[in-house]
C-alpha cells in the first residue's frame, strides 16, 4: 500500500517537535535511518452492516501486513514489528511473544518505565501511521512565559483566551477537553502571565493519533496493548468527567472521520427504512444539516457540537426528538468497530450481538472504538417552539413563584403523553427566583394544538397573578426549529466554576400526589442549595423495545434534572471536595432517596456519583461487566466510572475531585 512517504527531513521535524513535549531528548538514542511506509492495505468495501465501508474504513491493518513488517529488510521495522501485531499474529514467533509485557502489571506503562517506548520507537510508530502521530501540547501553553513548551505568544494567548468558552476551540484541538477541572487545571488560559502559575502536561494525553483511517486506529490499539500504555479515545472532548483524556496516554482522535452517507432504503433483519451512515467524527450539527438536506430528521443532543457516534450514542443519548423515536442509542442499527484485540468488526443485533448491545448504552471508551454507525432517520417533523419565563418580583412572592413552577411540574405527565419535550432552568440570583423555558419543543403540533396543550398551565399563572413573557413560533421541519432555539444557547464550555450532576426522575413519582409534592420539594431544595438547575420534561418512545444497554431508568422517565453546583475559580482541593460533597449529598441526595427506581445519566454525571454501577446501568450492569471481560480482558480501555473501572484507580494525589492527572494503576 503506497501512501506518500515521509522524508527524512519531515522525520527530523517530527523528532524536533517531540522534544518540545515533556519527553526528555536522549541524545544517545538512535533515530530512524530509513523511510518507512505506512502499515496498511486496502480491503474490499463490503460489510455485513448493510452499507459499504467508507474509504477510510477500507484502509486496514491485516495479518499479511504484519507479516510484511516482520520480514522487512530494514531491521528497525522487523525488530519492532511485534509491537504492532495482533495477539494471535501468525508472523510473530512465540519467542518474540514472550518478550511482551506482563499483562498483570500493577500500573500502565509510564515515562521512565523500562517498557516506555524510546524516541526511536515513537518515530517508527509515526511512520507506520503515515505521519499521523503528534505530541499533545496543552492548548493554553502560549500564555506561559517559562513553560517546558517554550512557546509563549501573547497574540495566540489572547486569541485562545477570548475563545476559551467556544466549543470549537476545544473540539478542533487533538488534546483539549471542555471541562479542565478533570484534566487537573494544569494549564489554564489567561492573558496576564504573572497571574498564571505553571503550565504542565498534567492530565492531558501525551500523544495523539490523528486518525483518518482504520489502520491507524488498529496500529495504535495494538501498540498500546502490547506495551500496556494508557489508551484514550477523544472525539470532541465534550465529556463531563474527563473521560476523553489521561495523563501520559496515547490518544486516538476520531474527529476527522467526517463521512456521511444517506441510504434511502436500508434493510436489515431489524430495520427497514431510511438511514444514514456516519463516521465517528460527525457532530450533531453536521448530522442535522445532512438530514435536513435529504428531507428527513435525525437524532442528536441539544448542543450542536456533541459527537453522535462516539460518546452520545454509546452513553444513551437524549434528544429533542426522543419522545417520537426513542433514545440516541436506539437509532443505531449497525456499527463498525476496532476491538481491543485490534480487529475491525461489524456489530449489529445479529452479528457480534453482545458487543452491539454493550456498546449502545454501556458507555464510550470502554468496549471498542467505533469508526462509523448506521443510524435510523425519520420523516420530517413540524415543531412549535415556545420560549417563556417568569420571576419573583414586588408583586410575585417566593411562595407564589413556587406555586407557578409547581403548576408546570404537575403538567409534565400530560406533556410527555402529548409527545413533547422541554428544557428549562430554575435559578436563584440575588434573592430572585426565575423560571426560564428555553424552549418548549412541541413536535408534530400546530401553534393552536400547542396552545391548547399548555392552556391549563398559563391559566394557573394568570390566576396566581404571575406576569410572564412568551414567544411562540412554528417551523415546518426540525432543523430550523432546533437552530432557532437550542442552536442559539451559549453552552459555556471551558468552565471550571461549577460541578454538575443529574438525576433521571421516573414517571411513577407523579402518580401519587404526595410523592409528587415531595419530589417537587426536593427540586426546590436543589435550587436553594445549588442556585441553578436545568430540567427537562422528556420520555423516550418505544420503552418496550430494548435491544441495547441504555440505563433502564430512561425507559420509565418523565424528567431529568441537571444540578450545577458553583465552586470558586481558584478552588483549593479542599474547596472542590466540599463543593463535590455538597452536590452529591445535599443537592442530589434527597432526589436520589425519592427515586429508587430512577438513575443517573452517565454522560452528564456527578464525578463522584455514589453506587454508580447501579445509577448508570441498573440491572444491565452484570451483563455489561461480563461482556467487558470477554472483549477487553486486559482492560486496554479505561474511563472514569466506566464498566469494569472499579478495579483501577487514577492516582492524582488529592485534588478534591477525581482528575485524570495521575497514573492509572490497579486498585
Ligand atoms: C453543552 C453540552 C450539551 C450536551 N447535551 C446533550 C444532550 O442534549 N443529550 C445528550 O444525550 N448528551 C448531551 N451532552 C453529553 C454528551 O452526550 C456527552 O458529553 C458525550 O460523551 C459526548 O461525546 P463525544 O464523543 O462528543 O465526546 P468526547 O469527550 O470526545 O468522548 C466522550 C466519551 O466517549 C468516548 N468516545 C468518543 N468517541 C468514541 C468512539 N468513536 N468509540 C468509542 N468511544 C468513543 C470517549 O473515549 C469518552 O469516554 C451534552 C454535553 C455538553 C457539554
Ligand atoms: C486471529 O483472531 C482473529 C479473530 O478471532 C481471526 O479472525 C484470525 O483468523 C486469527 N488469526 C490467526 C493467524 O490465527
Ligand atoms: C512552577 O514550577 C517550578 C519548577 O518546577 C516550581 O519551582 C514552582 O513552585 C511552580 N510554581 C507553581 C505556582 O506551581
Ligand atoms: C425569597 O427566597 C430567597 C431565597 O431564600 C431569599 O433570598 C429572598 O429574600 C426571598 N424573598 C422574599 C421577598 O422573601
Ligand atoms: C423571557 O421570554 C421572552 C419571550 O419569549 C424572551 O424574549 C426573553 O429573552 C426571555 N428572558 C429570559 C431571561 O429568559
Amino acid at each position: 500500500m503506497v501512501f506518500s512517504k515521509l522524508s527524512i527531513s519531515q522525520l527530523a521535524t517530527f523528532i524536533l517537535s517531540l522534544s518540545i513535549a515533556v519527553v526528555k531528548a536522549q541524545d544517545s538514542e538512535p533515530s530512524v535511518t530509513a523511510s518507512i511506509e505506512p502499515a496498511a492495505t486496502v480491503v474490499p468495501t463490503d460489510s455485513s452492516a448493510g452499507v459499504p465501508l467508507f474509504a477510510a474504513e477500507a484502509v486496514q491493518l491485516t495479518d499479511p501486513v504484519i507479516t510484511e513488517l516482520v520480514n522487512d529488510d530494514n531491521e528497525q521495522i522487523s525488530d519492532y514489528a511485534y509491537l504492532f501485531a495482533f495477539d494471535n499474529s501468525s508472523a510473530i514467533a512465540p519467542a518474540t511473544r514472550s518478550r511482551r509485557v506482563r499483562r498483570a502489571a500493577k500500573c500502565k506503562t509510564y515515562p521512565g518505565d523500562l517498557l516506555w517506548p524510546s524516541k526511536l520507537i515513537w518515530g517508527i510508530f509515526d511512520l507506520l501511521l503515515g505521519g499521523a502521530l503528534e505530541p499533545i501540547i496543552p492548548i493554553a501553553s502560549p500564555c506561559y512565559k517559562n513553560s517546558v513548551y517554550n512557546n509563549y505568544d501573547a497574540t495566540k494567548c489572547a486569541a485562545i483566551t477570548a475563545a476559551w468558552g467556544v466549543e470549537k476551540t476545544h473540539y478542533e484541538d487533538p488534546g483539549s477537553v471542555f471541562y479542565p477541572t478533570y484534566e487537573g487545571k494544569t494549564c489554564l488560559q489567561g492573558t496576564d502571565p504573572t497571574a498564571l502559575g505553571n503550565c504542565t502536561q498534567g492530565g492531558y494525553s501525551l500523544y495523539s493519533v490523528k486518525a483518518t483511517n482504520v489502520a491507524q486506529i488498529q496500529l495504535a490499539v495494538n501498540f498500546a496493548r502490547t506495551l500496556n500504555l494508557r489508551l484514550v479515545v477523544k472525539n470532541t472532548g465534550h465529556d463531563y468527567n474527563g473521560r476523553s483524556t489521561g495523563k501520559d496516554a496515547l490518544s486516538i482522535w476520531t474527529h476527522n472521520l467526517k463521512d456521511i452517507k444517506y441510504v434511502a432504503n436500508y434493510k436489515s433483519p431489524s430495520y427497514s427504512g431510511p438511514a444514514m451512515k456516519i463516521g465517528a467524527g460527525v457532530q450533531g450539527f453536521e448530522l442535522y444539516e445532512a438530514a435536513d438536506k435529504y428531507g428527513v430528521s435525525a437524532l442528536s443532543g441539544i448542543c450542536p457540537s456533541v459527537g453522535v457516534a462516539g460518546g452520545y450514542s454509546t452513553g444513551g443519548g437524549h434528544s429533542p426528538l426522543m419522545q417520537l423515536y426513542g433514545m440516541g442509542a436506539d437509532q443505531v442499527v449497525a456499527l463498525e468497530v476496532v476491538t481491543a484485540a485490534g480487529f475491525f468488526v461489524t456489530a449489529t443485533p445479529e452479528i457480534n450481538a453482545d458487543l452491539y448491545w454493550a456498546l449502545l448504552g454501556g458507555g464510550g471508551g470502554t468496549f471498542g472504538i467505533i469508526t462509523s454507525a448506521v443510524v435510523k432517520v425519520h420523516p420530517k417533523v413540524a415543531v412549535t417552539t415556545s420560549v417563556f419565563n417568569f420571576t419573583t418580583s414586588a408583586t410575585v412572592s417566593n411562595e407564589t413563584f413556587w406555586k407557578g413552577a409547581k403548576a408546570f411540574w404537575d403538567e409534565m405527565p400530560t406533556y410527555n403523553k402529548a409527545k413533547t419535550y422541554s428544557y428549562f432552568f430554575i435559578s436563584l440570583t440575588n434573592g430572585v427566583y426565575a423560571f426560564e423555558m428555553f424552549p418548549f419543543f412541541a413536535t408534530q403540533k400546530t401553534v393552536a394544538e400547542y396552545e391548547a396543550l399548555v392552556k391549563p398551565f398559563f391559566t394557573k399563572l394568570t390566576e396566581l397573578n404571575i406576569p410572564y413573557k412568551i414567544s411562540t413560533q412554528h417551523f415546518d421541519t426540525y432543523y430550523p426549529a432546533y437552530k432557532a432555539t437550542f442552536g442559539t444557547i451559549n453552552y459555556r464550555v471551558g468552565g471550571y466554576t461549577s460541578i454538575p450532576g443529574n438525576r433521571i426522575l421516573p414517571a411513577a413519582n407523579w402518580e401519587d400526589a404526595t410523592l409528587s409534592a415531595k419530589t417537587f420539594d426536593a427540586v426546590k431544595h436543589a435550587v436553594d442549595n445549588s442556585l441553578r438547575i436545568g430540567l427537562y420534561h422528556q420520555a423516550p418512545a418505544n420503552p418496550a423495545k430494548i435491544i441495547n444497554s441504555v440505563n433502564p431508568a430512561f425507559r420509565n422517565e418523565a424528567s431529568m434534572l441537571i444540578a450545577i453546583n458553583p465552586v470558586p475559580a481558584t478552588a483549593t482541593p479542599a474547596q472542590l471536595a466540599a463543593g463535590s460533597l455538597h452536590l452529591t449529598d445535599v443537592v442530589l441526595g434527597p432526589l436520589r432517596d425519592l427515586t429508587p427506581n430512577g438513575g443517573s445519566y452517565a454522560n452528564e454525571a456527578d464525578i463522584a456519583e455514589p453506587n454508580w454501577q447501579q445509577a448508570f446501568w441498573g440491572s444491565n450492569y452484570a451483563r455489561l461487566l461480563q461482556i467487558k471481560k470477554q472483549w477487553d480482558p486486559t482492560d486496554l480501555f479505561y474511563v472514569h466510572h466506566g464498566v469494569g473501572s472499579e478495579t483501577w484507580v487514577v492516582d492524582d494525589g488529592d485534588r478534591g475531585v477525581q482528575t485524570q492527572d495521575g497514573r492509572l494503576c490497579r486498585a
